[in-house]
């Protein structure tokens, strides 16, 4: 648990330094968006102008994008990802590198399957970010998804819509109802898993994730049968957790 944020995002880009170092081919960093994981992009662009660390020679997943939005729509999560991370003056990035599922494709089925062969023929992801749904959700997996889905597409929980709706403009009627998304059981193949969680609005969920009972009621939970999770929160977060002595979880 930490105070500051910025002890957040260095305790993540050290995290992906060493799974990217240990990785034994191009190593795959699976990528998230939301407001989580932006001070650890802020943090890998501000590391890759010092020359400390670049993601030049890295393949980039992401865990989800929305259907249906117009293409040069800034929310889409592609868009979002390229503004953080793709080029020489982000993180060295290549955009040839960034796989993002092809959520508007005619057949989502097979986009589905292609994005999972995308990532198998990656030899898989070596450090996979995530943020926490205020329901729990990881991805776009919302509750009560089978543990055994892969990527597929989704219809997005009118909370998840309006949690999103502060990227745009709090407007619920413009964020979509659809969304493809990796499923629970990809996210669980990735070799190690950090979540960072921040804010009291997300106390129940993380509470549920950590000391709950595996149930897909809570689809983080899931990441308790994983062995190599690192959990990152700030003090708001971790507010509700039992084990909130400790002084990191
Ligand atoms: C969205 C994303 C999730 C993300 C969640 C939490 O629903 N699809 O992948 O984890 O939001 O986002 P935030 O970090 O902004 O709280």
């Amino acid at each position: 648990m930490f105070s500051d944020p910025r002890d957040i995002a260095a305790a993540a880009v050290g995290r992906i330094g060493a799974a990217l170092d240990a990785a034994d081919a191009m190593p795959t960093l699976g990528v998230a968006t939301g407001s989580s994981p932006r001070t650890v992009y802020e943090l890998l662009r501000t590391k890759h102008q010092d020359g400390e660390a670049a993601l030049t020679q890295v393949a980039a997943v992401a865990l989800d994008e929305y259907r249906g939005l117009p293409a040069d729509a800034p929310q889409r999560y592609r868009a979002v990802l390229r503004e953080a991370l793709v080029g020489p003056e982000h993180t060295g990035l290549r955009d040839v590198d960034l796989h993002v599922p092809d959520a508007d494709a005619v057949d989502p089925v097979t986009a589905a399957s292609r994005f999972e062969a995308t990532i198998a023929s990656l030899g898989g992801v070596d450090l996979q970010l995530l943020g926490l749904g205020e329901n729990g959700h990881i991805g776009f997996n919302e509750p009560g998804t089978p543990f055994t889905e892969r990527t597929h597409l989704v219809r997005l929980e009118d909370s998840t819509r309006h949690a999103n709706s502060r990227f745009f403009d709090g407007d619920i009627e413009r964020v979509p109802e659809y969304a493809m998304t990796q499923g629970l059981a990809t996210i669980l193949e990735a070799r190690e898993i950090v979540l960072i969680a921040v804010g009291e609005e997300k106390a129940t969920a993380v509470q549920a994730m950590v000391e709950g009972p595996v149930t897909t009621d809570c689809p983080a939970s899931i990441l308790q049968d994983h062995p190599q999770v690192t959990v990152l929160l700030d003090e708001d977060a971790a507010s509700n957790l039992e084990m909130r002595s400790a002084s990191s979880v």
